[in-house]
């Protein structure tokens, strides 16, 4: 199928300090997965690496936040992510982690090649210092107002208002987010990567050779960026987690993250090659090795141009021959966002849905953002299921094995092999391999998985066209001949799911009472005359709209939960708070003030006297429905006088998520006059 030995695919190493989404499963993971589905069916010799991306200021940051060390965020999101892969069925040669010993000595020994065949220029620069923390700041660390747009938080190395990438000394007020001092200036000693020297050659290799083998989404951005011009990039950092820098006047550095992260693709496959008996440097150092690279859009730079680069510096290895990167899936009208947690998470998915696999997995391969960005919404996914997998996939197969038990006690019919007797589902057959070995081998997912339910649509056509069960009692030959077909028709059906739906391709298999093992294109699918299916099972269980209300709600809950809280107000002493007289009080009555539709006039017992208070409130409750109710008052607030009537006091509410008022009262029934403290 092509001229390369062996595959080396790699999937964009989760950073291991959150959980995963529908939108890195729908941008990396679940093309990669199909795509090496469909090498291993074409017995292709092929390695599928991934791992936890376990450094980085990202790490740190969020284990500084959360008081915790940034081991015990790795080891919680490693596994969580590991586990949910497996579920979901993802099927990595290894999940490897950049944490291990065989990751350090990997890139430790890498960099130092590249450091003794002279290629870093070592610079001395002035950076942030934070003189409390006694650090160095990553540009992470440090958040200012933005240059562009006066976004007052934007970060050391990015502002995620106007998008613009900055660089710390950009920042106007720059403040270390460690401790909230202002940062000093600082000298620091780094090892450049000097990217312009490679300028010339990265024309050649992506902006002539790639020009037409590239998808046009990273062939564009790889080409602006180079006619950007390229400048030196820092391969070290003042920063205590990550590989150390392997050189005695870089104590306390670390490497770049993004030098030491895919260089993880490496290590993995070292492991993966002590494990299984294989020798690793086939997979990374052979030219006729074909390395693909299953990336987010986010991530192309660091893909086509800097470890190109440094794999080219170094050598020995070969370049990525593709880096098929997906854009962005939004979801629900939004942009996905981890700190918003505007999400569909995949371990929350698969705990909701652990029989899904395959639905989740059609679905975001029907829609996935392959050549632009796409969307998810529930209400798709719903009708994508329903119309589509019960309604034309399941729904034939179910019909054809029904009728195959009722007619024929679910055995084939005739006598020898059972093949084909029908030209049209046979030519259909034939073209949907064709188009699936043309669109998996360039990454065109969407069209392959079309072509596998066009031909299963063809089936039920066939079989609603041909009405087998008017024909059993005049014509039980004609009958049989129907149904077989569609039998051979769901046998080839299996073949083509394997590497977009495994799931539903091994049910498939098991109806058909064929042996599970996978089935290469080019194995010929043997079925003789007396071969006994299994029972009848439902493929797909249609999707009712109870589940899919359950999951928007879940969504647009976060949404409220998110508004921000206001911020904190100016600091008070302990006497200040005493002068405050807040007490319970219980409403005596309650009634709406005539002609102002936001007021209540209360009355209410104060335990030292009656009085009226009047209350904003009147848009969220009935006034008869507060009678009897303790309430929070104010009791010492001077008194002011509204429509006429003069209000003693103001009683205490809250806002909730909708941003309706609820009054704020004791917990327990206590004795009115009360004071709070
Ligand atoms: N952790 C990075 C991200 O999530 C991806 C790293 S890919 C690798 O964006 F090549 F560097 F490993
Ligand atoms: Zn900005």
């Amino acid at each position: 199928m092509t001229q390369f030995k062996r595959h080396t695919v790699t999937a964009a190493l989760p950073y291991a300090n959150g959980p995963l989404h529908i939108g890195h499963i729908a941008g990396a993971y679940l093309p990669a997965d199909t795509y090496v589905r469909y090498l291993r069916l074409n017995r292709e010799d092929v390695v599928f690496v991934c791992g936890s991306d376990e450094y980085g200021a990202a790490i740190t940051i969020r284990a500084k936040k959360e008081g915790i060390t940034p081991r015990q965020i790795i080891d919680k999101y490693h596994s969580i992510n590991k586990n949910a892969f497996e579920r979901f069925g993802i099927s990595f040669d290894i999940y490897h982690r950049t944490s291990e010993p065989i990751h350090t000595e990997t890139s430790q020994a890498f960099f130092l090649k590249l450091h003794e065949q002279g290629l870093f220029e070592v610079q001395e620069s002035e950076q942030y210092y934070d003189e409390k923390a006694q650090q160095f700041l990553a540009d992470r660390y440090i958040m200012g107002t933005c240059p562009k747009c006066d976004n007052p938080k934007a970060y050391g190395d990015q502002c995620e208002k106007c998008g613009s990438s900055l660089s710390p000394l950009e920042l106007k007020n720059p403040i270390s987010t460690l401790t909230g001092t202002t940062p000093v200036l600082r000298n620091t000693k780094h090892w450049y990567l000097p990217m312009h020297q490679f300028e010339p050659w990265l024309r050649e290799w992506i902006v002539n050779e790639k020009q037409n083998q590239w998808k046009p989404n990273v062939y564009g951005q790889c080409k602006s960026w180079i006619e950007q011009g390229l400048q030196s990039r820092s391969m070290t950092r003042d920063l205590d987690w990550g590989v150390p820098v392997p050189l005695p006047e870089a104590a306390g550095k670390v490497l770049y993250v993004w030098l030491d992260a895919p260089i993880g693709y490496i290590s993995a496959t070292k492991e993966w090659a002590k494990n299984n008996g294989k020798n690793w440097e086939d997979y990374w150092k052979s030219p006729d090795t074909k390395l693909v690279h299953f990336i987010g859009k986010d991530n192309i730079v660091f893909h086509c141009i800097i470890f190109p680069i440094l794999l080219k510096a170094h050598g020995e290895f070969i370049l990525p021959t593709d880096v098929p990167a997906n854009e962005f899936l939004n979801l629900e009208g939004d942009k996905i966002s981890t700190s918003r947690n505007w999400a569909v998470w995949l371990d929350e998915y698969m705990d909701s849905f652990p029989d899904r696999t395959d639905e989740l997995r059609y679905v975001l391969t029907s829609i996935s953002p392959e050549n632009g960005d796409s969307e998810f919404t529930w209400r798709d996914y719903q009708a994508r299921v329903n119309n589509e997998l019960v309604a034309v996939l399941g729904n034939f197969v179910n019909r054809v094995w029904v009728l195959m038990h009722k007619y024929f006690e679910g055995k084939l019919q005739g006598s020898g092999t059972i093949d084909f007797t029908d030209e049209t589902l046979r030519q259909a057959t034939v073209e949907t391999y064709d188009v699936l070995q043309k669109s998996l081998s360039s990454y065109k997912f969407k069209n392959g998985l079309n072509a596998v339910m066009d031909l299963a649509r063809a089936g039920n056509k066939y079989l609603t066209d041909g009405e087998p069960w008017k024909k059993f009692g005049s014509e039980p030959q004609k009958t049989a001949e129907i149904l077989n077909n569609c039998v051979v028709l769901t046998a080839h059906l299996a073949v083509c799911m394997q590497p977009y739906l495994p799931t539903t391709a091994a049910k498939l298999f098991r109806l058909l009472q064929m042996p599970q093992t996978t089935y290469c294109w080019d194995e010929p699918l043997v079925l003789q005359a007396g071969h006994q299916l299994a029972q009848p099972q439902l493929l797909f269980q249609k999707i009712e709209d109870a589940e899919i209300d359950q999951q928007i709600q879940k969504l647009e809950k976060t949404k409220l939960t998110q508004s921000p809280a206001a911020p904190l107000k100016e600091q008070i002493t302990y006497e200040d708070f005493t002068k405050l007289d807040i007490r319970v009080a219980t409403v005596l009555a309650c009634e709406k003030v005539p002609k102002a539709k936001k007021l209540l006039q209360l009355t209410l017992d104060t335990g030292i006297d009656q009085r009226t208070v009047i209350s904003g409130i009147a848009e969220y409750f009935e006034p008869e429905s507060l009678v009897g109710k303790q309430v929070l008052l104010l009791a010492n607030l001077a008194p002011r006088e509204m429509r006429g009537i003069v209000s003693e006091g103001m009683i205490l509410s809250a806002q909730d998520r909708d941003g309706r008022l609820v009054l704020v009262g004791p917990n327990d029934t206590v004795i009115s006059g009360s004071q709070v403290s």
